[in-house]
C-alpha cells in the first residue's frame, strides 16, 4: 500500500515533533502494510521562501534517513496551501512536486467558499506547466461535503482527487468517503499523519471497514492508482459524475 499524504519528517510542520516521534510513525506505516510513504510537509509559501523549505526539508530526511523501515521507501513531496490569492509560483509548484512525478498535492480553504479565482489559477496551472495537482483530503473541505459535484469539477478539469484513511472510518466523514470511492472519483489515500497519538497512521483499519463493506477491488484500484503516479504512467479514469448531494454533515 501507497501513502501519499504524511507529516512525519521530524521538526519541519506541524507534525512529527523528534526523530523518535517520526521512527515510530514510520515504525506503525511499516506494521500496517504500507510499502511507500510521500513525505508531504506543510508548505504555506509566506512563512518560508521555496529555497528555505527545500533545505530544511531535506535536513529533516537526513535526520529520518537512519531509522527508516528496510521495506519501506520514501519520495519527498509537499502539501501546498492554495487559496486563489497570492499563491506561490507555477515553478515553485513544479519543485514542490512529489519526487520523480509530476503531481503535487496542494490543499486549499477548509470552511471558507472557493474564490473564482483558484479555480482559474488550478487551471492555468495545468495547462501552462502540464502537471496535475493532487487535491489534498477531499473531505476535510465545506464546499466539497455541501456540494460534491465540485469534485467531478475538479478532476474534469485535470486534478486528481486525495481522500484521508480515517475518511472512511469517522461518522461525518463515511457517506461522503464511499460516494466518492464508488464513482471512481478517490486517485490518491493518505493517511495524514502527524503524530502516534490523535493522528496516527490508521491505513489499516480503513482498508479493513472498506473490503468488510465489499469494496475491496475499488480499494485496490486506487493502489493502482497511486502507483501509476508513482511510476509516471497515465492514470486511467473513470469515474460517473457526481451532481447530487449525499451528504449534509454542514
Ligand atoms: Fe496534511
Amino acid at each position: 500500500m501507497i501513502d501519499v499524504h504524511t507529516h512525519i519528517l521530524p521538526a519541519l510542520d506541524d507534525g512529527a515533533r523528534t526523530q523518535e516521534e517520526a521512527a515510530l510513525l514510520m515504525e506503525m506505516e511499516e506494521k500496517q502494510g504500507v510499502k511507500e510513504v510521500v513525505f508531504t510537509p506543510h508548505y504555506y509559501g509566506k512563512k518560508r521562501s521555496l529555497e528555505q523549505f527545500l533545505v530544511l526539508r531535506e535536513e529533516a530526511w537526513s535526520k529520518l534517513r537512519p531509522y527508516m523501515p528496510s521495506g519501506v521507501k520514501k519520495r519527498l513531496g509537499a502539501e501546498v496551501h492554495l487559496t486563489g490569492v497570492n499563491d506561490p509560483s507555477d515553478d515553485a509548484l513544479c519543485a514542490l512536486s512529489i519526487e520523480g512525478t509530476s503531481c503535487v498535492l496542494v490543499e486549499f480553504p477548509f470552511y471558507t467558499k472557493w474564490p473564482k479565482s483558484l479555480f482559474v489559477r488550478l487551471s492555468r496551472f495545468i495547462a501552462d506547466t502540464g502537471y496535475t495537482p493532487i487535491v489534498a483530503h477531499a473531505e476535510r473541505y465545506r464546499e466539497l461535503l455541501k456540494n460534491p459535484s465540485v469534485a467531478t469539477r475538479l478532476v474534469e478539469m485535470g486534478c486528481l482527487i486525495q481522500l484521508n484513511t480515517r475518511a472512511f472510518l469517522e461518522k461525518t466523514t463515511r457517506r461522503f468517503a464511499f460516494a466518492m470511492l464508488k464513482n471512481g472519483l478517490v486517485h490518491c489515500l493518505g493517511t495524514d499523519t502527524h503524530d502516534t497519538d490523535s493522528r496516527a497512521p490508521d491505513y489499516q483499519a480503513a482498508r479493513e471497514t472498506v473490503y468488510a463493506a465489499g469494496y475491496g477491488d475499488k480499494w485496490q484500484r486506487v493502489q493502482t492508482c497511486m502507483r501509476d503516479i508513482l511510476d509516471k504512467r497515465r492514470v486511467r479514469q473513470a469515474y460517473k459524475p457526481v451532481r447530487k448531494f449525499f451528504c449534509r454533515y454542514f
